[in-house]
């Protein structure tokens, strides 16, 4: 099945669609959001439905999805969009970018996404639902649980645990054998050398943990609604709790 529908209508959607569109076999014949982020018909030229009436514009055996949603809710958007999207019987795709450098040993499963750039060495597995962004070095026998998302130039060393629904930021390193817990979120640029808690968020160097849940840093910061699957990089910006206004650049947040 070569027709895919794309969830989201962010600029993180727009780039899956032109990595789609330039770099795999698959046709993206329209986009999806929650009702409540619908504002428009069309994105990138392609009709955009509810996702709330996905059944009744595709029928699940007509085309498959692909949801390219970022970290809000530490992962956890992602993946509840991802399982009712099972539930109503879509086979999930994936995209492997033709400049990722894998190997045959890689079982890439349903909705992952390695970007250009990003090494996945053999022996690491890499589970469902996950987000390898480019240049992240994945080194050999990691194992990156379900609904991981790792950001650009993360490094990870040899026998590393990335735990379920786990955010990996920008450039960050994780020191070989180290554990990160499940629904951790690891900061930018941070150096990780020891285990982690679970729902933890972890800065600087060496990562040191601060008082914040993952889950707040990933959804409190947000203006109006935390289900912004998808909102509009252009107009929604978020703030941080200190009142800075700042944005992602992939409108995952
Ligand atoms: C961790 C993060 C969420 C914290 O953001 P925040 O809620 O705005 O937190 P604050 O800026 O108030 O920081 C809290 C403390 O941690 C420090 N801190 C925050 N992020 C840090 C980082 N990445 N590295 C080092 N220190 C950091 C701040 O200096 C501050 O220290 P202080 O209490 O001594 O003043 C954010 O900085 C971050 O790293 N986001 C990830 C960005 C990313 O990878 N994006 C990928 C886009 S696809």
């Amino acid at each position: 099945m070569n027709k895919v529908v794309l969830f989201g209508v962010t600029q993180f959607s727009s780039l899956a669609w032109y990595a789609l569109k330039h770099d795999s076999p698959y046709d993206v014949v329209g986009f999806t959001v929650d009702r409540s982020y619908y504002h428009e018909e069309f994105h990138e030229d392609l009709p955009v439905a509810p996702f709330e009436d996905i059944q009744d514009v595709y029928a699940p055996d007509s085309v498959s999805m692909l949801l390219p949603l970022g970290f809000h809710s530490i992962n956890g958007l992602r993946r509840k969009r991802y399982e009712q999207a099972l539930a109503q019987g879509y086979l999930m795709t994936n995209y492997v970018s033709s400049r990722a450098i894998t190997w045959p040993s890689l079982n890439v499963q349903k909705n992952c996404l390695i970007y250009e750039g990003a090494v996945v060495q053999p022996f690491s597995r890499v589970g469902q639902n996950v987000i390898i962004r480019s240049n992240a070095h994945i080194s050999h026998h990691c194992e990156i649980g379900d609904h991981v998302f790792i950001a650009a130039g993360v490094t990870l060393g040899g026998n590393v645990v990335i735990g379920e629904q786990s955010f990996v930021g920008l450039g960050a390193v994780v020191r070989d054998g180290v554990t990160i817990a499940e629904r951790c979120f690891i900061g930018a640029g941070a150096v990780v050398i020891t285990d982690t808690e679970a729902d933890g968020v972890y800065v600087g160097n060496p990562a040191r943990k601060i008082k914040r849940t993952s889950l707040e840093v990933t959804t409190g910061l947000l203006r109006g609604s935390d289900e912004q699957s998808g909102h509009k990089f252009h107009t929604h910006r978020y703030v941080t709790h200190k009142g800075n206004d700042t944005t992602c650049p992939f409108g995952s947040k």
